[in-house]
């Protein structure tokens, strides 16, 4: 069994209905399940284990929420190797998995993708997709309300099918 780690926050549940979409296109294949953790609980044994990670976030002041920053704060290093006693430095030990990104937002969500991708070069993953980025439509620039495009789910949800086949198939 293949496994894909799925770390999420979300506040009035925009992020939630990407991340359900994302597992039900994931859900078709066999062999691969999808572990969603909530920020607040996930830890660096459930990085170091998953075959993949994907992070689900809202964007909120242009920059992921706080929940999802106070998780790399307390697992980044941890899913680090010291490896100085070989004469090397500190290494990633999930260097070269694949990850990829669902963003929620009001009207941008730029920076929230921006700053998940800048922490996650440090342990050299590869982004093996551009993730998504789901603007509500219909509410106040900046506020919780309207709703999300149908397109969006959709994209969602193809991105959870491509993550399960690839992984499946060996080819991300
Ligand atoms: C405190 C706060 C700050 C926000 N900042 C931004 C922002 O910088 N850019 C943006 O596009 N939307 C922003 N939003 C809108 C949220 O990203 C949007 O409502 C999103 O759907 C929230 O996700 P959630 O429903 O999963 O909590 C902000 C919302 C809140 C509550």
């Amino acid at each position: 069994m293949r496994h894909i780690l799925l770390i999420h926050h979300s506040a009035s549940g925009g992020t939630r209905a990407l991340v359900a979409a994302f597992c039900d296109g994931a859900s078709a294949t066999d062999g691969v399940s999808v572990i969603t953790r909530s920020a607040q609980v996930a830890t660096a044994a459930d990085v170091r284990k998953a075959d993949a990670l994907i992070i689900a976030t809202p964007e909120n002041f242009g920059y992921m929420a706080g929940s999802i920053k106070e998780f790399f704060d307390r697992v980044f290093y941890a899913c680090m190797a010291d490896t100085t006693a070989l004469g090397g430095g500190t290494e990633s030990v999930v260097a070269g998995r694949p990850y990829s990104v669902l963003i929620c937002a009001g009207n941008d969500g730029s920076g929230a993708m921006l700053s998940v991708d800048r922490i996650i070069t440090g342990w050299r993953m590869r982004k093996v997709h551009p993730g998504v980025i789901a603007r509500r439509v219909g509410g106040e620039a900046g506020s919780s309300r309207g709703t999300l495009r149908e397109d969006d789910l959709v994209a969602c949800r193809e991105m959870g099918q491509l993550f399960a086949e690839g992984l499946l198939m060996g080819a991300l």
